[in-house]
């Protein structure tokens, strides 16, 4: 058992105070205990399989600005053979440990978006697949500590890794983040940015109605749908759909941000109400912008799952959006002014570095 492996190698190199080792296994070992069986599940759905193995960030270059994957465990199938999530774990504990968190938030947001469903019921495993990734990480680094010339560098380096371990086994409470606002008000430029953001790590995951819409038409995300898809009773659908896919992943303790015009108050009240329901913190933000602004947004946006046209846009100042009980943003100004203005509604939630990359 890694975890147990880990922990002697730690008291044997006793550079490191035995009652936070004690700490960290007994949380891992809990954790463990509690996913046994979501652990064995995934092996049974065929997610244990020949990966990697190595996957951290000395064994990726770019190549052409493409990510390459290099020296994988080429020479054992057992090490080799693990949960895919715990493969993609190393790259996201790794990205978090140099401080690129949006970065590893748009990873796993990308990667869930490109692999089976299921993988959205396998997010309570990262707390204790990160974590493990980066013990294993803090190990490598102090068994190099005979080194002399490195030895003060590389003892730095592993108990920046270990201190990661200890924060990654015990997550903050999750969150779920509402952003409202009619058609290129910026919801989803500001849902990327604040993703990453987000505690506890790897962030929030990104939930878009425009894109549960195309999903459930079983459409790729940029097609368009006719707009017959677009009734109130598909609107309503999506809307019950997103909700209980926030649910699923909050209630395994991942930050949830879900992206949609939310016109009306009964869509506002449910999304809250979940939220209320799971004893969750909720931050409604509802973005506005005049309408040249939103048309002449929704007019240059290419490449994205809204279907909203400058006419489509037009249309929705009609809207009567009832009363608004979340935090009305301004967002006609540059992305950041908005993630500025956003950032400032969170307490503890979103950590207090700019950690975003530009949309
Ligand atoms: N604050 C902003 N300033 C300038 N352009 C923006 C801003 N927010 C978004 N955009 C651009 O406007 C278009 C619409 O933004 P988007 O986030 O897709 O809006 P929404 O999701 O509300 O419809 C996109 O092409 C985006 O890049
Ligand atoms: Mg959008």
């Amino acid at each position: 058992m890694i975890v147990t492996r880990n922990s002697a190698a730690f008291r044997y190199h006793g550079h490191l105070a035995s009652s936070e080792i004690d700490e960290l296994e007994y949380a891992s070992l809990r954790i463990f205990e509690c996913r046994r069986g979501l652990l064995e599940q995934r092996g049974r759905l065929g997610f244990v399989r020949r990966c990697h193995g190595d996957l951290h960030l000395a064994n990726i270059v770019l190549i052409d600005g493409r990510p390459v994957l290099f020296d994988a465990i080429e020479f054992d199938r057992n090490i080799a053979s693990v949960d895919v999530l715990y493969d993609l774990a190393f790259v996201l504990m790794d990205l978090i440990r140099y401080g690129s968190d949006a970065a590893a938030n748009r990873v796993l947001n990308e990667y869930l978006a490109r692999t089976p469903e299921d993988n959205f019921d396998a997010l309570a495993l990262l707390p204790l697949f990160m974590s493990m990734r980066a013990a294993i990480r803090a190990n490598v680094l102090l068994t190099r500590l005979d080194d002399q010339d490195h030895s003060k560098d590389i003892k730095k380096q592993a108990q920046a890794y270990y201190d990661l371990a200890r924060r990654l086994i015990c997550p903050s409470p999750p969150c779920l983040v509402a952003i409202g606002g009619l058609s290129g008000t910026g919801k989803s430029t500001l849902g990327r940015m604040l993703a990453g953001a987000i505690r506890p790590p790897p962030g929030a995951i990104l939930l878009r109605s425009d894109v549960m819409r195309k999903m459930l038409f079983h459409v790729n995300e940029i097609d368009p749908l006719p707009v017959a898809a677009y009734h109130s009773g598909t609107a309503e659908t999506v809307y019950q759909k997103m909700t209980s896919k926030a649910v699923r992943i909050l209630e395994q303790g991942c930050s949830v941000i879900v992206d949609a015009v939310f016109a009306r108050e009964s869509e506002r009240s449910a999304i809250r109400s979940a939220a209320g329901n799971m004893n969750c913190n909720f931050v409604g933000i509802f973005l506005t912008a005049d309408l040249e602004t939103r048309t002449k947004r929704v007019g240059q946006r290419s490449g994205d799952a809204s279907d909203a046209t400058p006419e489509v846009a037009a249309r929705q100042e009609t809207y009567d959006l009832g009363a608004v009980d979340w935090t009305i943003v301004d967002g006609s100004g540059p992305p950041e002014q908005t993630f500025d203005l956003s950032a400032a509604l969170f307490a503890s939630d979103v950590q207090p570095t700019k950690a975003w990359f530009t949309p």
